[in-house]
């Protein structure tokens, strides 16, 4: 295999660094990748990630130029452009436009439940402001509640961006907000992500 001619700032746990890996091992492209670790939170941020991308967040993609690649969406869209295969995102139309809505609106299930995630694990108890909280998982119960009702023919149809955006974030949902117990609300979607998950792509990356 040939030395990997960019550098993907990289976390286990993150979904958005999921949604990049997994378009990595559908495209056959994970060899071009070196991994650089970062452990970080909003309260500990990571100097040398700093030093790459000004917003300190992950994932961001260091190309072999030295350019720096963020955020997910925009690195999706990059390693879209680098693989033969059947493009993951289309290139043009209206099919572009809607699997990259309904990639958004998965985003907008890990923004609300990232939110979630660090009022409750980082802040002590006593200061977590419960409405807000409640209004997060409306977020999220929303957006579930569309997926199942409007896109479950569009997600079965292909393992594209919209697929992977909405597989990783129900996978963070188990991995982090479990007890929201978004199966309950969205059986189609439940029974999609079970297929799903069994992918190599999917079971490789599963956050640890
Ligand atoms: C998590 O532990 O849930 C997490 C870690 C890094 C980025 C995003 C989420």
């Amino acid at each position: 295999m040939s030395t990997p001619s960019m550098t993907l700032f990289h976390n286990a746990a993150s979904p958005y660094v999921r949604k990049v890996m997994v378009l990595l091992h559908e495209t056959g492209q994970l060899g071009r990748v070196a991994l650089h670790t970062c452990v970080l939170s909003p309260v500990s941020p990571h100097e040398n990630l700093n030093a790459e991308n000004p917003a300190g967040k992950i994932p961001a993609l260091r190309l072999a130029d030295g350019a720096v690649l963020h955020d997910s969406r925009v690195i999706l869209d990059y390693l879209d452009q680098q693989h033969v295969g059947n493009p993951l995102i289309p290139r043009e139309g209206s099919a572009r436009w809607r699997r990259l809505t309904i990639a958004s609106l998965a985003d907008a299930i890990l923004d609300a439940a990232l939110l979630i995630r660090y009022e409750t694990a980082m802040r002590p108890v006593e200061k977590h402001w419960q409405e807000w909280l409640n209004g997060q998982a409306e977020k999220i119960v929303r957006t579930v509640a569309y997926l199942e009702k409007d896109a479950m023919a569009e997600l079965a149809s292909t393992f594209d961006v919209a697929a992977i955006s909405v597989a990783c974030a129900l996978g963070y949902l188990d991995f982090r907000l479990a007890h929201l117990g978004w199966r309950d609300q969205a059986p189609q979607l439940a029974a999609w992500y079970a297929e799903v998950a069994q992918r190599s792509s999917m079971v490789a990356t599963q956050p640890a």
